[in-house]
């Protein structure tokens, strides 16, 4: 069974993602982290983000730490929204993609894409969505946890971008597939909206069935 889940920042779609896994027994591949992968690579080599191809030499790399910090920083964060605009690099991590979505038993996978153009042909597709303010209230809170200081405007205004950019861009853009169910997490607690996307993939495979 392959699971899709997509989705913009915040939004619950990696928990989700997360939990559908261990709750079917299934491998999960969060897909963000290798287009900020491919972001601190760059970051690191001092490649240029407006260059294509120095993006996509960044992509060419055959094993990520998946632990290290970095990757989930802000900066790494921002510029993958940015890398993640060129085909090249799109491309480069494409069939890394496809290969993890064709384990034997199936998998989950999360993303931006992964409904529409990685596994278009997945048994479940899910679109989990919220707006803006609670995914930046979310964002924010996520933060301050971890120590990191931004105002909650500042990290609405980077939420917004990086929507408008996902959302906007010619490759792959962000959109909801026309045969995915869509989850509003707006008014929902994480725990509650982990539920009902396990209620929902269930009701999927027994139609299915
Ligand atoms: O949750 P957040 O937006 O911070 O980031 P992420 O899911 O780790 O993804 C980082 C960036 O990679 C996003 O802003 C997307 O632009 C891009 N991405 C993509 O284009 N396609 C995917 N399948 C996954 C991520």
């Amino acid at each position: 069974m392959i699971i899709a889940v997509d989705g913009p920042a915040a939004s619950g779609k990696g928990t989700i993602a997360k939990a559908l896994a261990r709750h079917f027994g299934l491998p999960h591949l969060d897909t963000g982290l290798l287009y900020r992968a491919v972001a601190l690579n760059l970051l690191r080599w001092g490649g240029d983000p407006d260059s294509e191809f120095a993006a996509a030499r960044a992509a060419d790399f055959s094993q990520i730490d998946f632990d290290d910090p970095e990757l989930r920083s802000e900066t790494v964060g921002g510029l993958a929204s940015r890398i993640s605009a060129y085909p090249l690099v799109r491309e480069a991590l494409l069939e890394r993609q496809r290969g993890f979505a064709a384990q034997p038993d199936g998998a989950v996978l999360d993303g931006r894409d992964i409904g529409t153009v990685v596994a278009p042909g997945a048994d479940v597709k899910l679109f989990v969505t919220a707006s803006p303010e609670v995914r930046a209230r979310r964002r924010f809170e996520e933060l301050a946890r971890s120590g990191r200081t931004a105002s909650y405007e500042d990290v609405l205004i980077d939420i917004q971008a990086r929507d408008a950019r996902d959302a906007n861009r010619e490759v792959a853009p962000l959109v909801q597939a026309a045969d995915a169910i869509l989850l509003d997490t707006s008014d929902m607690a994480i725990d509650a909206a982990v539920q009902r996307a396990v209620e929902l993939v269930e009701a999927q495979v027994e139609r299915s069935a």
